[in-house]
C-alpha cells in the first residue's frame, strides 16, 4: 500500500451521514435547519433570528468546575436562569460548554480534550499512543483511523467539539506538552494533525486545532512573552497550522496563553485577524485556552470569538452578558463584530453536522477501537538501534525484564490530555500508566521462554537477574506533563541501571517511555533501543510484537534527539525556576531553524536524526526525478524491499537549493514530501511526490509574498535525514505570490 502526500487530501465534508428529522423538516421560516441550505445560508440566517441575549450565549463558556462552583458567581453576571441550564447539561468530567439556543435548534458545545482519546474523569476511553508518536508513523492514515475512532467515542458520551489537534512545533526539546504534538517539523506535523482532525471530524463534529500559536514552552507558559519575526513564525510554527487547517479544515482554533511579540495570543491581531482569518480565509472561530483572556474588547476586536473555560471565582467574565452589553454600548464593540463572531460558531457548527446529528449516549465497542489503537501503536515504535540483529527475539530461552514498572503497565503524559483509560489508570508515583504492561504481553507472545521481572529498584540485583538471562530487556521511563518543562535526563536511577545491565549482559534491549527525546549515555554500549513513546491503551501488545517480530517496525523520529544540552537552541529554558506567572521573555533567535534544520545549520550531529528508523527488513531507494509541479515540484523514485520479510519502508525527500543562503533559506534543507510504501521482499514501486511551493520559498513579511528564488535545488532522497540520498536536480525560475491565496490541498 502506498501512502502519497496526494492521497492525503480526504475533504471532511466527503462523509456522508443521515441527517435528523429536525432539519429534513424546518419549520417555516427557519433556515437555518434546513441541512439543503448552504453552512453560509444557514449561520446568516439564524444568526438573524437571535436575540442579543441569545447571542451572547454562544460567546461564553463554562468549565465543568462550573457543576460546583457557578453558584457562586453573581448573578448580575450570569442568571439563574443560565446557571440552572448549564449545570443541568454540562457533560459531568468534560473539559467545558456553550450553551446553545433550544428555541432556535441550536445545540450546546459540549466540549472535551481529545488528541489522544476523549477526555473526561468520569468516562472511560480509548488511549491512543502519544500524539509524537503517532506521527513517527510518517503515515497520515494512523491519525485520520485514530481521529475516527475518538470522534466516534466523543459522539457516544456526547461531546460535540473537540479540544483536539496539538502542533505547536517542538521547538524547545523540553517542552513539557511535546508528546502532544506532532513533531519539529512543518509539514510532517501539518500532515500528521490534519488528518488526525480531518478522521474526528468525519464524526460530524468539531475539532479545534490547538495552541495558536508558538506557545513552544510550558515554563511561564500563561506569562512568557515570545519575541519571534513574522517571516519565522510563517515558515515555521504558522506553517505547520496552516498545512494541517488546509488538510483538516477544523471548525475551530484555540488561542494559546502566551503573549507573542508582546501581545497576548488571544488577542493577537496579526496573529488572529491577519494570518488565520485573512490571508488563510478561516471561516471558523477563535476559542480561547482555558484562562487566556485578558480583556473585552481588545480581544474580541482582535480576532477572539469565543471565551471559553470560565469559572469561577477567580476568573474575569471578559466575554460574560454584562462586560459584552458595556462594550456594545460604549461603541468599543461594535454590533456588526458581535455578529461575526456569533456566525462563525454557528457556521463551524452547520459545517461539521454538529446541529443536523445531535450527539447522542450509545454503546462503545472498546475491543474494536483498543484494536486501532495498538495498531496506531505498531506503526510508530521507532527502532533506534538494533546491533547484531539482536531483535527480533527469537529462540531466545530466558528473558530478564527490568524497570519501568513494565510489570504493571506502560506510561501515558500528564494534563489536560490525560484519558481515563478503559481498565482504570494505575498511578505511581503520581504518573498515570494505562492497563497494558508489556511484561503480560511478552509472556504471552513467548510461552515457553522463562521470563522473569525485576523492579530495577536495585541495579545491583536487576544486573543479577539479567547475568542469568539470556537477553535483558531494561524499560526506563520519562514522565512529561502539561504546565511543567521536563528534563532530557532520565529520571532517578535509570541511567544507572541501563549502565548495570549492560555490564552483566552484553545481549541488553532498551525500551523508552519517553515524551520526547531523551539523551542515552549509554547508546553506545546497548546494542538495540527501542523507542515507545507514550505508547497507548495497547502499549504493551505493540512493544511485545514489535521486540519478538510479529511486527516489522516502521516508526521514524519526528523529533531530532541532541546529543548535549549544547546542542540546543536555548540550553537555558526561559522562565524555568522561579514561580509561576512570572514575566518571562524569550526570543527565538534561531528563527524558523527548528530541529533537524538547527542541527544541521550548525554543523552538529544529533544523539538520533529526524527521520530515523530501523525495521526487519531492508529498502533501497533509487533512480529520483525532479519536474516542475504545480508552482511547487513533482519528484519521483523507486522503493524496493531488498530484505527478506514484508516490510514498510518511508521515502523522506529533502530539498536543498545549491546556495541556500542565496536562496533566503533558513538552514541548508528542509522536508520537502513523504511517503510510507508496504512491500514484500525484492518487490519494488515507483512513487510520485509533490513538493509543496511553500516548501521551496521564503515568506517575505514586507510585501505578505512567499517568493522561490531562481537557482538549482536538490531533491534527495533517503530513509532519514541523516541517512545516503539519491539526489536529483531541477533548475527553478523566480516566482513569488501572496500569501494570502488559497492552496488547495
Ligand atoms: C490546555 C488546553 C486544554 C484546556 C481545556 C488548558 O489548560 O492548555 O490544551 O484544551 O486546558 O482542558
Amino acid at each position: 500500500m502506498i501512502r502519497t502526500i496526494a492521497l492525503i487530501a480526504v475533504a471532511a465534508t466527503a462523509t456522508c451521514v443521515s441527517v435528523s428529522a429536525l432539519s429534513q423538516a424546518p419549520a417555516s421560516g427557519q433556515t437555518w435547519l434546513d441541512s439543503k441550505q448552504t453552512p453560509d445560508t444557514r449561520a446568516k440566517a439564524a444568526l438573524a433570528a437571535m436575540t442579543l441575549d441569545e447571542k451572547l450565549r454562544l460567546v461564553f463558556g463554562y468549565s465543568d468546575q462550573a457543576l460546583t462552583d457557578l453558584a457562586k458567581v453573581p448573578e448580575d453576571i450570569v442568571s439563574p436562569e443560565l446557571k440552572g441550564y448549564v449545570v443541568s447539561r454540562l457533560v459531568k468530567g468534560s473539559a467545558g460548554f456553550v450553551p446553545g439556543v433550544p428555541r432556535l435548534g441550536i445545540p450546546d458545545q459540549t466540549q472535551t480534550d481529545a488528541s489522544m482519546g476523549v477526555r473526561n474523569s468520569f468516562i472511560p476511553s480509548t488511549a491512543l499512543p502519544s500524539s509524537l508518536a503517532t506521527a513517527a508513523s510518517f503515515d497520515p492514515e494512523v491519525p485520520r483511523a485514530g481521529g475516527r475512532m475518538i470522534g466516534a467515542e466523543a459522539r457516544a458520551t456526547r461531546h460535540n467539539t473537540l479540544l483536539a489537534g496539538g502542533i505547536n512545533l517542538a521547538r524547545e526539546p523540553r517542552n513539557g506538552r511535546n508528546f502532544e504534538y506532532a513533531g519539529e517539523d512543518p509539514l510532517l506535523a501539518g500532515i500528521m494533525v490534519g488528518a488526525l482532525i480531518d478522521g474526528i471530524q468525519s464524526n460530524r463534529l468539531i475539532s479545534t486545532i490547538k495552541h495558536f500559536a508558538v506557545n513552544d514552552q510550558e515554563s511561564q507558559r500563561t506569562t512568557v512573552d515570545v519575541t519571534v519575526s513574522a517571516e519565522a513564525m510563517r515558515q515555521s510554527d504558522l506553517l505547520a497550522f496552516e498545512i494541517a487547517i488546509e488538510q483538516g479544515k477544523p471548525g475551530s482554533v484555540m488561542c494559546s496563553y502566551n503573549l507573542i511579540n508582546g501581545r497576548w495570543g488571544c488577542e493577537n491581531d496579526y496573529l488572529l485577524n491577519t494570518v488565520l482569518k485573512h490571508d488563510w480565509g478561516f471561516k471558523g472561530f477563535v476559542m480561547s485556552d482555558w484562562g487566556a483572556v485578558h480583556s473585552t474588547a481588545p480581544a474580541a476586536n482582535n480576532g477572539l470569538d469565543q471565551f471559553t473555560g470560565f469559572c469561577c471565582a477567580a476568573d474575569q467574565p471578559w466575554f460574560g452578558p454584562p462586560a459584552m452589553k458595556a462594550a456594545l454600548r460604549s461603541g468599543a464593540i461594535t454590533p456588526q463584530r458581535l455578529d461575526d463572531m456569533v456566525e462563525r460558531i454557528l457556521w463551524a457548527m452547520f459545517r461539521s453536522g454538529a446541529v443536523d446529528d445531535p450527539v447522542r449516549a450509545a454503546p462503545i465497542d472498546y475491543a474494536a477501537n483498543a484494536a486501532v489503537a495498538q495498531k496506531a501503536a505498531e506503526e510508530s515504535l521507532v527502532l533506534l538501534k538494533n546491533d547484531g540483529a539482536l531483535l527480533p527475539l527469537r529462540g531466545v530461552k530466558s528473558i530478564a525484564i527490568i524497570g519501568g514498572n513494565a510489570d504493571k503497565g506502560v506510561m501515558a503524559g500528564g494534563g489536560s490530555s490525560d484519558v481515563t483509560p478503559v481498565g482504570g489508570a494505575v498511578m505511581i508515583d503520581q504518573h498515570t500508566f494505562l492497563p497494558s504492561p508489556p511484561l503480560a504481553a511478552l509472556k504471552q507472545e513467548l510461552p515457553r521462554a522463562r521470563i522473569d521481572f525485576d523492579s530495577g529498584t536495585d541495579p545491583a540485583s536487576a544486573a543479577a537477574l539479567a547475568v542469568k538471562a539470556d537477553v535483558a530487556v531494561v524499560f526506563v521511563t520519562q514522565h512529561d506533563s502539561e504546565g511543567n518543562d521536563g528534563s532530557l535526563e532520565l529520571s532517578g536511577n535509570q541511567d544507572a541501571l541501563v549502565d548495570a545491565v549492560v555490564r552483566a549482559n552484553p545481549r541488553t534491549v532498551v525500551v523508552v517511555e519517553s515524551g520526547g527525546a531523551i539523551f542515552m549515555p549509554w547508546a553506545g554500549q546497548v546494542p538495540a533501543i527501542l523507542e515507545a513513546f507514550y505508547p497507548g491503551i495497547r502499549g504493551g501488545p505493540a512493544i511485545a510484537r514489535i521486540l519478538t517480530g510479529k511486527v516489522n517496525p516502521s516508526g521514524h523520529l519526528p523529533i531530532s534527539f541532541p546529543a548535549s544540552t549544547e546542542q540546543l537552541a536555548h540550553p537555558q529554558i526561559a522562565g524555568l525556576g522561579p514561580p509561576f506567572d512570572t514575566p518571562t521573555a524569550v526570543t527565538y533567535n534561531e528563527g524558523a531553524a527548528v530541529g533537524y534544520k538547527w542541527h544541521d545549520l550548525k554543523g552538529y550531529k544529533p544523539l538520533w536524526a529526524f527521520g530515523h528508523g530501523l525495521g526487519y527488513t531492508r529498502f533501497a531507494l533509487s533512480d529520483p526525478t525532479a519536474s516542475p509541479g504545480d508552482r511547487g515540484i513533482k519528484v519521483s523514485f523507486s522503493i524496493r524491499n531488498t530484505g527478506r520479510r514484508a516490510g514498510r519502508g518511508v521515502a523522506q525527500v529533502y530539498v536543498a537549493p545549491a546556495d541556500w543562503r542565496a536562496a533566503g533559506w533558513e538552514a541548508p534543507r528542509r522536508l520537502g514530501a513523504f511517503a510510507k510504501a508496504e512491500l514484500k521482499p525484492g518487490k519494488s514501486r515507483r512513487i510520485e511526490l509533490a513538493v509543496d511551493p511553500r516548501l521551496l520559498a521564503t515568506y517575505e513579511a514586507a510585501r505578505n509574498n512567499w517568493r522561490i528564488k531562481a537557482g538549482t535545488y536538490r531533491l534527495m532522497v533517503g530513509e532519514a535525514s541523516d541517512a545516503p540520498m539519491q539526489a536529483a536536480e531541477i533548475t527553478l525560475a523566480e516566482s513569488a505570490w501572496s500569501a494570502s491565496e488559497a492552496m488547495e490541498p
